[in-house]
């Protein structure tokens, strides 16, 4: 079968490789779509994901198919069944998965990172990780429910209330993802933060924002209760914190460098006892993400801007093809 190997650093190969024998806790799936996504552009360069990738090794964490084989330990799953997977396996025997917080777990693998994942024809996922896809949602969307579900842990981890004020900083796929579940989860508005007019202006009615700011040209006003920085850089951060009023909620969510700082008025996180709160990958999160995708409340179609081929991918992720906007591999 065909599968796109990551050799070494910087160095994509489509290769001709054997389908993966099925073990008994497992399901084989027939690959249809896989997004492309920050983490494979780090796994490229070779920086860690969620965990390191050690190649040879096929990247695709987030990825939507058929079942074409189940393990013989495997219940609720059949040749046929239209399925997602949650690339995430926690240990079940740490510290942080014993406190309820697995996605801190000591021993975090992932499917697409660690173990081979969907940008290849066939592969394998621990059924525990396999999710039915509700019949209403195209497996093009589908393929989209893990990076829906890094936004909606995001949202879980704070609360949520009608009265609230959001602010998202950052137009990317997650930032747009973000105005959309927090609509979902029942706040009173959302603006939008990006650099480009236009692109916001048609992402402001994609995504059912009620405000865009420009941050080339407005500054943005502190009057939030809940800001998201889905950006990752030291002055986005900052901004997230200071865009807000009292009582509110920041997550940040972008990825920063690892050696990265921001500053902070600690004074103000004080005064106006404000929650500053990491957001890391998508616990428990893939049944409401279905949902959101299943009930039109999260809409992905329309903010997923390019269908590649399996052999278009390394030139992506390489830089030397410059589309932008969220990328998914038709694996088929
Ligand atoms: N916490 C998690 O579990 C998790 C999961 C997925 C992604 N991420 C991170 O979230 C961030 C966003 O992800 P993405 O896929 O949307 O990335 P992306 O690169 O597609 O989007 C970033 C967007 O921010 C915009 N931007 C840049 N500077 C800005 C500024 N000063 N003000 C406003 N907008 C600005 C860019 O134009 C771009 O549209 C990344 O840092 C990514 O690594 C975190
Ligand atoms: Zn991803
Ligand atoms: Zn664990």
């Amino acid at each position: 079968m065909k599968a796109l190997v990551l050799t070494g650093v910087k160095q994509l190969k489509v290769e001709d490789i054997p389908v993966p024998k099925t073990k008994d806790n497992e399901v084989l799936i027939h690959s249809y779509y896989a997004g492309i996504c920050g983490t494979d552009f780090g796994l490229y360069n070779g920086l860690p994901g969620s965990a390191p990738a050690v190649p040879p090794i096929v990247l695709g964490h987030e990825a939507a198919g058929v079942v074409a084989k189940v393990g013989k330990n495997v219940k609720g799953f059949k040749k046929g069944d239209r399925v997602t997977m949650d690339p995430n396996c926690y240990c079940g025997h740490c510290r942080y998965c014993h406190i309820g917080i697995p996605e801190m777990c000591d021993n975090l693998s992932a499917v697409g990172v660690t173990r081979n994942g969907g940008l290849e024809q066939y592969f394998t996922a621990p059924a525990t990780n396999v999710y039915h896809v509700p019949a209403n949602v195209p497996l093009k969307d589908a393929a989209t429910t893990e990076p829906v579900s890094c936004a909606l842990h995001g949202v879980k981890l704070i609360h949520t209330s009608p009265y609230q004020r959001a602010l998202v900083i950052g137009d990317g796929f997650e930032g747009l993802l973000f105005c959309q579940i927090l609509k979902a989860y029942g706040v009173r508005s959302v603006t939008l933060v990006g650099r480009h007019d236009d692109k916001l202006a048609e992402e402001k009615k994609a995504v059912g924002a009620d405000r865009v700011i420009n941050a080339t040209k407005e500054k943005i006003p502190a009057k939030y209760d809940v800001t998201v920085d889905a950006v990752g850089l030291p002055q986005t951060q900052e901004a997230a914190v200071n865009a807000t009023v009292k009582g509110a909620q920041v997550i940040l969510f972008g990825v920063g460098k690892p050696n990265q700082h921001f500053s902070m008025n600690t004074y103000k996180v004080y005064q106006k006892e404000l929650t500053v709160h990491g957001s890391f990958i998508n616990p428990n999160a893939f049944v409401d993400s279905l949902a959101l995708l299943s009930t039109g409340k999260v809409k992905v179609a329309p903010i997923v801007k390019n269908v590649l081929k399996l052999d278009e991918v390394a030139d992506v992720l390489g830089g030397k093809d410059k589309r932008v906007g969220k990328c998914v591999v038709s694996t088929k």
